[in-house]
């Protein structure tokens, strides 16, 4: 084997052994940046070190807090389901009326006639500017009549 064949093979194995050991360091990270992703109990990360922001005048000092101290992997929101009574279309109801304000605002109201349910809905579209298909408005009037229509 002449000389120089020899020296090339010799850098091939170096290449392939610096190969190797880059896969196993990368594999090493991955096994660990995994790992502490995965960790149980990092799912809500809202340290005590985190400021809580409950007024507006706290919202206007947050410019001071370093952004790292505030920092979370993830916020899971609860979600609570309004209580409403059963009817048809809850689920249109449900998907546009409780956007801008609470579905109480609905149940606090006396029995409506349909008429009146009607105007509503049109004023919360019209005077409001809610996005509510108008295929579906007639659809969330029936369910609004259904809980709270005039009964005579
Ligand atoms: C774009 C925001 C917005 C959307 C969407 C919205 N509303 Fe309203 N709604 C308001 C505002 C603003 C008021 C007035 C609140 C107040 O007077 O304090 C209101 C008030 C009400 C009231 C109280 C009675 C009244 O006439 O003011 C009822 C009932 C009501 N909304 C029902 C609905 C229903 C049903 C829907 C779904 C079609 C809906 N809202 C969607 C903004 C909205």
């Amino acid at each position: 084997m002449a000389e120089s064949e020899q020296t090339d093979t010799h850098q091939q194995h170096r290449a392939q052994r610096t190969t190797v050991i880059l896969i196993i360091v990368l594999a090493i990270l991955a096994g660990a940046i995994s790992w502490y992703g995965i960790r149980p109990g990092n799912e809500m990360v809202v340290t005590s070190k985190t400021p809580s922001i409950t007024s507006s005048e706290d919202a206007e000092t947050i410019d001071h807090i370093p952004l790292a101290s505030i920092a979370v992997d993830e916020i899971v929101l609860p979600h609570f389901e309004p209580i409403m009574p059963l009817g048809p279309h809850r689920e249109v109801f449900m998907t546009n009326c409780i956007t801008c304000h609470s579905p109480r605002l609905v149940i606090d109201q006396p029995h409506f006639s349909q008429e009146k349910w009607e105007e509503i809905v049109n004023k919360m579209v019209v005077t409001f500017g809610g996005h509510v298909y108008k295929k579906d408005q007639p659809k969330i009037v029936e369910y609004l009549v259904s809980i709270r229509g005039k009964t005579e």
